[in-house]
């Protein structure tokens, strides 16, 4: 039987905005007799205002809602977002169970379109719109879902924008892991993979930077993920629930088969991170790129950065799933250990895409610090993860493939189709 993409009414929030469709037992009659026609459809008619009347009993039916056996069913938060939604779909490649959980805020309902295109298969994927500020939503949709597992994608995620609105990120990233890991321990959810990143290590004095490395965050953004790792990390103390935080350093690249980009909204385009910015540039959508700080004591003068492909990344987040154990928190840095320079990575960008980007050289960005680069020896060793797409100028070849031929990113027919 085809997929069927649906939309059904679940209250207000959360909307499951398609699913797997039921299976009905083919008992239609011979006759087309006109007695037997309106009987089928008064029957119908039945079971459509029991479904609306009785919601969990039409739940209890999805595959979503039960454990199976074999079957590791993972709820990606912020799965429309950038990272999220290349982490869906190596997880729906490696035949998990996906549910994700965003709010369109920053995410793009194309990317959940290209994902249920590659996954029409009933309980494969499917897609809740729901904001995780609304602790209530959030409690039903796990009170009506069985996960087996977390990984925490959803956030805003911009170091700038956080120096401009602190308790926004407060709130969203610390409050929200917060009301995610209450539901998780309400509903027995034995598996939490959080994203965290290296801006929890401020500007350390010596590089490469371990996990050990002491974490004095510098700015709102770096502040509000510290707090979440906190709280999960008091939490796990008393907790049997297994837990893996990933400091993430600098993500780019994007899916090597070209389903998958970064598509940011072009309002956050000022807040934007480097990779966006060259592409801009080159596909003449800025008019060139700014580079802020050229007096850094770095060896160029510009900022010093550890770039890790979106591919090694979501990669460490499936083996950070099969190694954890109850009981235990993994820390991990994830970076390829190397650091490169701002100049370095415009002359990459410029010899990817072929174009002779302009560049203008401006003072510092609030918040931004001089060198961040990782010491991956503690990820290579334990969960047996090395980075595979070293190569910058390959990764964003890759990226600038996606770019080119969808330089309107996830355009806009395709989420007025859904
Ligand atoms: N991109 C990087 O370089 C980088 C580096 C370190 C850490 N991280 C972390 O990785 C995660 C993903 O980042 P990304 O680059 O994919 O960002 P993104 O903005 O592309 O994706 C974030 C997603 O979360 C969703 N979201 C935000 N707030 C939400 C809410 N309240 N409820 C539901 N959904 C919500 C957004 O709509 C979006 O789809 C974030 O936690 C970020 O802090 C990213």
């Amino acid at each position: 039987m085809p997929p069927v993409s649906r939309t059904r009414a679940q209250g207000r929030f959360p909307r499951s905005l398609s699913f797997s469709e039921m299976e009905y037992a083919d008992s239609k009659p011979k006759s087309h007799h006109v007695l037997s026609k309106i009987f089928m459809a008064a029957l119908l008619t039945a079971v459509c205002i029991f479904i609306l009347k009785h919601p969990s009993s039409y739940h209890s039916m999805s595959p979503f809602s039960r454990h199976e056996p074999g079957v590791t069913h993972v709820l990606v938060t912020g799965g429309a977002g950038y990272i999220g939604s290349h982490a869906t779909l190596r997880l729906l490649k490696d035949s998990y169970r996906v549910t994700i959980v965003d709010n369109l805020s920053r995410g793009n309902i194309g990317a959940i379109k290209v994902l249920q295109e590659q996954f029409p298969e009933p309980g494969r994927l499917q897609f809740i719109l729901a904001d995780l500020g609304d602790a209530r939503a959030v409690n039903r949709i796990f009170a009506e879902n069985a996960f087996d597992a977390v990984m925490h994608f959803a956030a805003v995620a911009y170091v700038g924008e956080s120096t401009l609105e602190p308790l926004r990120y407060y709130h969203n990233i610390t409050a929200n892991t917060l009301t995610v890991l209450e539901a998780m321990a309400a509903n027995n959810v034995k598996t939490l993979i959080y994203s965290s990143t290296c801006a929890t290590y401020g500007e350390p004095e010596k590089m490469p930077i371990t996990e050990d490395t002491p974490q004095f965050p510098i700015n709102p953004y770096g502040r509000a993920k510290k707090m979440a790792e906190d709280i999960i990390l008091d939490f796990s103390k008393h907790s049997n629930m297994a837990v893996v935080i990933l400091r993430y350093f600098n993500v780019i690249g994007s899916d090597t088969e070209g389903a998958l980009g970064e598509s940011p909204r072009p309002e956050l385009r000022e807040h934007g991170r480097i990779s966006g910015a060259c592409f801009d540039a080159a596909l003449g959508v800025s008019p060139g790129l700014k580079v802020r700080g050229t007096d850094y004591e770095t060896a160029d003068g510009t900022c010093v950065r550890d770039y890790i492909d979106v591919n090694d990344l979501v990669d460490a987040h499936v083996k950070a799933l099969n190694k954890a154990e109850p009981t235990k928190v993994g820390i991990y840095n994830v970076g390829t250990g190397k650091g490169r320079s701002v100049k370095e990575f415009v002359e990459a960008c410029k010899e990817a895409t072929g174009v002779n980007i302009t560049v203008e050289y401006l003072s510092r960005r609030p918040g931004d610090y001089a060198e961040v680069y990782s010491d991956p020896s503690k990820i290579n060793r334990e969960l047996n993860w090395t980075a595979q797409h070293t190569d910058l100028l390959e990764s964003l070849r890759v990226a600038w493939r996606w770019q080119r031929s969808h330089r309107e990113g996830y355009s806009a027919p395709l989420a007025m189709a859904f």
